[in-house]
């Protein structure tokens, strides 16, 4: 069978700075003619990390080799530490001194880490050369390489260094996802369950069914939840690009959850979608006590996140560590937080979330309490 009769393409409609995102299992091959119409010379550069470096080389090598383009690697540490000021530096030392000028392109080929600072890198160079993503985990897939957000960490915070730019083409290869670690599997698969959280039940429906064969990465089942988690991801980033409005409801899950990060100092015991999985039960657990969700609604998330392995109660937690007091003190940190007020992304059913402008503080610390009374 050829892969390529069932890749999907899923185009991210922005004008002049429009871009297609190719889907499915063995992708990979329409890097190589792509990019010989995209470069000025048979030349780009690939930033990724020592772990996808190891696996994953020879993939995309092969995939530009008949069209004849030399790549220049760059590889740094794994984890999100790599985010950083300083690697941003060494990243665009390495393009100067490779002679990158606007006309060139830069790869970012890895997870959200990679795409997030090479995107950065590629905004910066030069005030900004060519840039593509393929990312290798499902979150980058799903989520990261799509929409232009990209950033670096500081000593003050996660991501508050950065620009919105988008790349010219972002290639999800499903393939490249059977060396990803299961844990790692099933972050990104949070993100997927999110689109239909948000505002399609029917693909929720969909994934309570068939999520295990997307968690196989059975090849038209993982095209399938990545090209439709993209398309919506898509047509949010049309509407609203620089997140002034309807963007925000991308981040459902996301304040409960990076208070949960926060507590736990970033520890790798508890990753980015994790703490979402936990943070969207939360959502919908504190709007059903708020009477906004159904109570119905709010036990199938849960049934369903839980269903594949992902946390979606308190049970086990440390006490201490995640006091409702401390959680409720780190979503006050909220850039939008005011007296006491937060907005937070409530749902009022599955597919039905909306941006709850003020969340009363003193009654998420309440609620995270009772929960966390009633954890084992
Ligand atoms: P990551 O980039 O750290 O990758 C996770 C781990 O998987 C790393 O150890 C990496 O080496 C490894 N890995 C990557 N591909 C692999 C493969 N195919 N096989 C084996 N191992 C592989 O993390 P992530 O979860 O992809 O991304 C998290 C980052 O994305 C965070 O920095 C977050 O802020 C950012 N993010 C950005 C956006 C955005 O819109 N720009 C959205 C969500 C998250
Ligand atoms: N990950 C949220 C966004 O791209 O807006």
């Amino acid at each position: 069978m050829n892969p390529n009769t069932s890749l999907e393409t899923v185009r991210v409609d922005l004008g002049a700075r429009a871009y297609d995102i190719l889907v499915g299992h063995g992708a990979l091959t329409e890097l190589g003619p792509r990019l010989s119409v995209m470069l000025k010379r048979p030349r780009a550069f690939v930033l990724t990390d020592e772990t996808v470096m190891r696996h994953h080389k020879g993939a995309l090598e092969g995939a530009v080799k008949t069209a004849g383009i030399h790549l220049d690697w760059y590889s740094l540490p794994p984890g999100e530490k790599t985010k950083s000021f300083a690697n941003l530096e060494g990243v665009l030392d390495w393009l100067l001194a490779g002679g990158a000028d606007r006309g060139d392109t830069l790869i970012a080929f890895g997870g959200g880490v990679i795409g997030d600072m090479g995107g950065l890198a590629a905004s910066l160079m030069k005030r900004g050369m060519g840039f593509v993503q393929v990312p290798t985990t499902l979150l980058a897939q799903v989520d990261s390489s799509v929409g232009g957000k990209t950033a670096v960490n500081t000593p003050r915070g996660k991501n508050l260094i950065g620009a919105f730019y988008q790349p010219r083409l972002v290639i999800a290869d499903t393939a490249l996802l059977a060396t990803l670690p299961e844990r790692e599997l099933k972050a990104g698969y949070a993100e997927i369950v999110k689109y239909g959280l948000i505002n399609d039940a029917p693909f929720f429906d969909w994934l309570a069914e068939n999520g295990q064969k997307v968690l196989a990465l059975e090849p038209e089942a993982a095209r399938y939840a990545v090209a439709r988690s993209c398309a919506a991801k898509a047509a949010i980033v049309v509407e609203d690009e620089t997140e002034t409005g309807v963007r925000q409801l991308l981040n459902l899950g996301h304040t409960f959850g990076h208070a949960f990060e926060a507590a736990n100092e970033y520890r790798e015991d508890l990753l980015h979608g994790e703490a979402v999985a936990l943070g969207m039960a939360l959502a919908f657990r504190y709007g059903a006590a708020s009477g906004i969700t159904p109570a119905a609604d709010a036990a199938r998330v849960k049934q369903v996140l839980g269903a594949s392995g992902l946390p979606v109660s308190l049970n086990g937690l440390d006490r201490e560590r995640f006091a409702a007091a401390r959680l409720a003190s780190l979503m006050q940190q909220d850039k939008k937080a005011r007296a006491g007020r937060v907005p937070l992304i409530l749902a009022r059913g599955i597919g039905a979330a909306y941006v709850h402008p003020d969340a009363d503080l003193a009654s998420v610390e309440r609620f995270l309490a009772a929960e966390l009374t009633e954890a084992t």
